[in-house]
Order: C-alpha cells, then sequence, then structure tokens
C-alpha cells in the first residue's frame, strides 16, 4: 500500500454535529484524506445500542452524511459509507464476540458509564458488545492506523487485543491498527466549562451544533459562562470559560491565541463574544448551504453512499472470506 489505511467512525444520534465533534475530530478526518487511504462511515448500527426512532434514525443518517461531504470529505479521496449497507460488519462483529471474553467486555469503561445511567436492566446487550462492533469496523478494512481521541483508546485496546488473539489462534489475518492521536482541540460546554461539549449535555444552550441558525449560536456565545473577571486571558485552569472562547475563535479564525489574547487587551468578554459568534458564522453559513444542497437531491445522495458502500464492500468481502474460511465456514 502507497499510503496508511484509516478507519473512522461517527454515530447519526443527533440532527447536527457539534463544535466539539468537529474541531475535535471531523476536522482531522478531512486532512487525513490528503495522506492516508481513509474509510469513513456513519455507524448507524451503532446507533441503535439505543433506542431510535426508525424516521429520526434514517433522517440522522442521512443529514450526517451530508454534513460530513459540505465539511470537505471528497469521495475522491476517502472512501464514505453508511455502516449497515455493510453487511460484513455484523457478520465479522459475530466471530470476533466469540472470542471476545465476557469480562474482558464488561471491563469496558465506556460501557460502565452508559450502563449504569441507563440502568443494568435497560441497557441492551448491544450496548454491552458495541466496542467488538468497532473492532470489526476496525479490522475488515485492515487498517493501519485509528484516530482516536482519549475516550477511545481503550476500545482500540481491545480491538488490537482481538486481532493478536484472532491472528494467534487461526493465522494471520488482521491488521494490528495502531492509534493516530489526532491533535484536535477539546471543546468545554458553553454553560458548563468544567465539562467537554457534548449531545449528552444537561443543557442545549451549552453545545453549539454546526446546523445552528446565525442567531442561535451567537445567542449561545453571547450567554456562554465565563468568570467575573474582565481580562481576555488564556488560562484553562482559572479561566475555563474564556479560554474555550479562545481555543473556539483560534481554531476557526486560523489565528494564533497569543495573537488574540493581544487583540482583547483591554477590552472586555462581550468583544469577545461577538468576534466569536462572527467568525462562527462564517464557517457555519456555507456549511449549511452545502448541506441543504445534499438533502435537497435524495437521489445523488443515495447514488454517493451507494457508491462508497460499494467501494468499502471490495475490501470488507475479502476480509471477511479469509476470516470465515479460517474459523471453519
Ligand atoms: P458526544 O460527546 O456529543 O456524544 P461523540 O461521543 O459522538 O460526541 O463523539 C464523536 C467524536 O467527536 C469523537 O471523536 C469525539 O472524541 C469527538 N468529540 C465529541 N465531543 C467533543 C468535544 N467537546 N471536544 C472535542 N472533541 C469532541
Ligand atoms: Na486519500
Amino acid at each position: 500500500r502507497s499510503a496508511p489505511r484509516v478507519l473512522s467512525g461517527i454515530q447519526p444520534t443527533a440532527d447536527s454535529f457539534h463544535l466539539g465533534n468537529y474541531l475535535g475530530a471531523l476536522r482531522q478526518w478531512v486532512a487525513l484524506q490528503e495522506t492516508s487511504d481513509a474509510f469513513y462511515c456513519v455507524v448507524d448500527l451503532h446507533a441503535i445500542t439505543v433506542a431510535q426512532d426508525p424516521a429520526v434514525l434514517r433522517h440522522r443518517t442521512r443529514v450526517s452524511a451530508a454534513q460530513l461531504l459540505a465539511l470537505g470529505i471528497d469521495t475522491d479521496r476517502a472512501t464514505l459509507f453508511v455502516q449497515s449497507q455493510v453487511p460484513e460488519h455484523a457478520q465479522l462483529a459475530w466471530v470476533l464476540n466469540c472470542i471476545t471474553g465476557f469480562g474482558e467486555a464488561g471491563r469496558m469503561t465506556q460501557f460502565k458509564d452508559k450502563a449504569s445511567r441507563q440502568g443494568s436492566d435497560r441497557a441492551s446487550v448491544g450496548l454491552f458488545t458495541y466496542p467488538v462492533l468497532q473492532a470489526a469496523d476496525i479490522l475488515l478494512y485492515q487498517a493501519d492506523q485509528v484516530p482516536v481521541g482519549e475516550d477511545q483508546r481503550q476500545h482500540l485496546e481491545l480491538t488490537r487485543d482481538l486481532a493478536g488473539r484472532f491472528n494467534t489462534t487461526y493465522g494471520p489475518t488482521f491488521t494490528v491498527p495502531s492509534p493516530h492521536i489526532v491533535s484536535g482541540a477539546k471543546i468545554l460546554d458553553l454553560q458548563d466549562p468544567t465539562s467537554k461539549m457534548s449531545k449528552s449535555a444537561s443543557s442545549p444552550a451549552g453545545i453549539v451544533d454546526l446546523l445552528d441558525e446565525p442567531a442561535v449560536s451567537a445567542k449561545k456565545i453571547r450567554s456562554a459562562v465565563t468568570d467575573t473577571g474582565r481580562e481576555v486571558r488564556f488560562d484553562p485552569q482559572e479561566k475555563a470559560g474564556v479560554s474555550n472562547l479562545l481555543t473556539i475563535h483560534s481554531a476557526l479564525s486560523g489565528r494564533p491565541v497569543a495573537e488574540l489574547e493581544l487583540e482583547y487587551a483591554g477590552r472586555g468578554y462581550g468583544d469577545l463574544k461577538k468576534d466569536v459568534a462572527a467568525v462562527l458564522t462564517d464557517f457555519t453559513t456555507p456549511l449549511r448551504a452545502a448541506v441543504d444542497g445534499y438533502l435537497a437531491d435524495p437521489a445523488q445522495l443515495d447514488a454517493i453512499l451507494a457508491e462508497g458502500a460499494e467501494r468499502a464492500r471490495t475490501v470488507a468481502s475479502a476480509t471477511l472470506a479469509a476470516t470465515f474460511d479460517r474459523v471453519g465456514f
């Protein structure tokens, strides 16, 4: 292979991706497609590990794909597809489930967190084996690298263990993937800058959705929690809210934080917030238009995704055939 193979997925569990998803992950996807053979998927099989309304899920899968295209995922440079359109994911996951220890899966901290929030009787077995499906996503494509944030490290470790275990038991079959540590920014909740911006946040006012109308996001920025001081200074410990706004400004405008600190010397938080809202609008206005364009032509979007699934299946079916052969099917 000339370029490293990269695999990454994102769940279609919201009507819009938020600024944290973009600055922490998706922006790196766009960069990585230049230097790698990237496979990106909208992981709808993962989404049903918690209850989903079918019509809502169908819409969110499409709008997620439209956002990825609008953000710059280019089908000449990367393979973009929807997970459920490539049946090999679920098929390989079954095989991997059968070499995963019950206790091993039970040690996944993300499962423990989510299950304790839902109650263990309501948490599904699918949620329990979520990281095994994630391993299948990666191993099907013989990925060399997986872009991961801190929250996904343990799952990638499991993937590596399963790949190694299968290879040792049945003979070399899977590439053992390495983590590609993403250098993305961690974006904090505007209302609670002690925790990360997340769709599971208690207040929608803390989340900037990429598809928010400019007036809506401007209001959220204006209402962002700061501190009782007046100095615009990057200090994540003492000034988490202001630092978060500087991070967002810098990431979207491309200007270094130090330069922004100088620019706001002697000026108030209101000026900073106004400018953050403006750079955000400059970014989201063409993005929203592009998403609308994809959604206005469903046949074209379907065709793009069908082609992506076909390309993905070429690779996935070869890996699955080799795996089934090893297992004795
Ligand atoms: P959420 O926390 O909203 O449920 P996900 O867990 O679905 O988001 O995350 C999707 C991707 O976006 C992951 O790669 C994750 O690391 C990244 N991400 C999510 N929230 C943030 C954030 N606040 N800052 C940086 N990256 C984030
Ligand atoms: Na590429």
